[in-house]
């Protein structure tokens, strides 16, 4: 093969894998447009808010469904009855916050402790959880 022809296909292969990273854009570009519609619910309903806590409080809980997720995931540092072991009384911290402070708190937990538990639960299972801790533990 003579040089020139080398350096012809050199620059064929050049310009399709440019070809080629154009299309892997493009479907990336589409990828992101349908993880932005999956929210596996919101593609349907565009009143659903952006915020995850927002979207959290629009649900209703089912409280007795919330004890059972509390009973898997928060008795073993705030106590069967939540009045703790390792963590704080639920009865003296959840009085004191607003729905919106509490899904805040369980979401994204605290620097002392708390862990965060974003992405772990459906908003749904979160929602059952307030319910559960605004109608045992609050005011
Ligand atoms: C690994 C132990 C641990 C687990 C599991 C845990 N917590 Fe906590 N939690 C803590 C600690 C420690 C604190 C106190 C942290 C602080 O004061 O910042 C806390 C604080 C809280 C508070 C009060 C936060 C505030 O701002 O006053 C709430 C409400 C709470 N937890 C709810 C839950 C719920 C609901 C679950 C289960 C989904 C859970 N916790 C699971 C350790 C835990």
């Amino acid at each position: 093969m003579s040089l020139k022809a080398a350096s012809f296909f050199g620059s064929l292969a050049l310009f399709g894998f440019a070809i080629g990273c154009d299309g892997g854009e493009d479907k990336t570009d589409d990828s992101g447009l349908d993880a932005g519609g999956t929210g596996t619910d919101d593609t349907a309903l565009t009143s659903i808010p952006d915020d995850p806590v927002e979207r959290i409080l629009a649900l209703t809980g089912d409280a007795l469904l919330g004890e059972l997720e509390y009973g898997a995931r928060c008795s073993n540092c705030h106590g069967v009855d939540g009045t703790g072991i390792s963590a704080p009384s639920l009865y003296d911290v959840v009085p004191p916050l607003t729905d919106e402070a509490l899904v805040e708190v369980i979401l994204y937990g605290t620097d002392y402790g708390m862990p965060d538990y974003e992405g772990q639960l459906t908003n749904q299972s979160f929602a059952d959880l307030i319910a559960y801790l605004t109608s045992t533990y609050g005011g």
